[in-house]
């Protein structure tokens, strides 16, 4: 049971990793490290008490890929996180995007369709839908025309995944369109680690906490929402490694009804960025610094989960609650500050 994690160093895939081990599967890691450090490994080995295999390797070379795949001929699963995901950036460099994002996956689906039976798990994202016209979005909701080049990555993939599904017998896959994943391991042996200003809400929430910005910009209190900032659902990362592992036994047992399946993860509950930052200050016990600014461009207004597929088909449930995932949050900025 050898389970090759790509990005397995990264924030999901680390997380990923432990769960994996956790449950008794062999884990070989593929990274590059372009976004990630190996001093990951050691987070991962102190919870799990096993290092998983690591190979320090491109994806964008094509032989490299050929070459793992005849060494490790024994791989039973696939787990591909490896991927830029920063949306700004995406815009201005789309052949990096499409070449990191769309060349890699072709590669590894060409391995993979060697085999006599593989399964394949690809990390999609709730981008895909847009701005959905119903909220609670079900699986079934359209895809909608991509904002960027990222989240064009991530449609583009589910179809690629898709056609190669349709003419190879013995690849099984599912694709998990993630919502809006946050927090830390509980242990704060692993977490987020974003080079430079976070992009992302959670991430930049906590370092202004710990002193690291002055403030945060809230991006618009002008939406047609409860508070009239914009809506998200946030899932705890540790929920979100869970579905990945439950997905892949899913294949592994043979229990998915077609060879390519797609499910959102995330938690139902649609948070709005206030909430967010209340929740923040709830359990930190600080005040946050925050202004509002104007819209970012491209963001959408709302997007939560309808989870009922993933409950119910898949089996799997998140379990942690905004506060329990910004504690874990909060615990790791501040481990990962105290550090340096
Ligand atoms: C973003 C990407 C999405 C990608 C995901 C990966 C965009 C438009 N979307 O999701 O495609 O899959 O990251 O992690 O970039 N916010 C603030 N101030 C901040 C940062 C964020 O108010 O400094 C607000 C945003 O306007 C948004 C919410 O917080 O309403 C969440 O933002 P973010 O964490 O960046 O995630 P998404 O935009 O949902």
């Amino acid at each position: 049971m050898k389970i090759l994690v790509t990005g397995g160093l990264g924030f999901i895939g680390s997380h990923t990793v432990v769960e994996l081990q956790n449950d008794g599967f062999e884990v070989v890691i593929i990274d590059d490290c372009s976004n990630s450090s190996e001093k990951v490994l050691e987070g991962i080995t102190s919870i799990t008490g096993k290092t998983p295999i690591f190979e320090k390797i491109d994806l964008k070379e094509k032989d490299d890929v050929a070459d793992f795949f005849k060494r490790y001929h024994d791989i039973t699963g696939v787990i591909h996180f490896a991927a830029s995901k920063a949306v700004g950036e995406s815009v201005e460099n789309p052949l990096l995007y499409y070449e990191n994002n769309i060349g890699t996956l072709v590669y590894m689906l060409k391995e993979l369709s060697k085999k006599e039976r593989s399964n394949f798990i690809f990390s999609s994202s709730c981008t895909v839908y847009g701005q959905a016209d119903e909220m609670p979005i079900t699986e079934s909701a359209p895809v909608k025309v991509a904002e960027s080049p990222y989240g064009n990555t991530k449609q583009m993939g589910e179809e690629i995944i898709a056609d190669t599904c349709k003419v190879t017998q013995g690849l099984n896959a599912i694709a998990l369109r993630y919502f809006n994943p946050m927090g830390a391991h509980p242990s704060a042996e692993i977490g987020e680690l974003p080079l430079g200003v976070p992009q992302n809400l959670v991430p930049f929430i906590t370092q202004t906490g710990v002193g690291l910005r002055d403030e945060l910009s809230v991006y618009g209190n002008d939406y047609p929402t409860k508070d009239g900032t914009a809506v998200r659902d946030y899932i705890y990362v540790v929920d979100l490694a869970k579905a990945h592992v439950i997905a892949l036994k899913r294949l592994m047992e043979g229990k998915n009804q077609s060879n390519y399946e797609v499910f959102n993860v995330g938690t139902g509950t649609g948070s709005s960025v206030l909430e967010v930052i209340q929740s923040f200050e709830r359990v930190s016990g600080k005040k946050l610094n925050y202004k509002i600014v104007d819209r970012r461009p491209g963001d959408v207004i709302s997007a939560y989960a309808d989870t009922a597929k993933a409950n119910e088909e898949l089996g799997w449930k998140s379990e942690y609650t905004l506060d329990q995932a910004m504690k874990s949050a909060w615990v790791w900025e501040q481990k990962v500050r105290n550090k340096s």
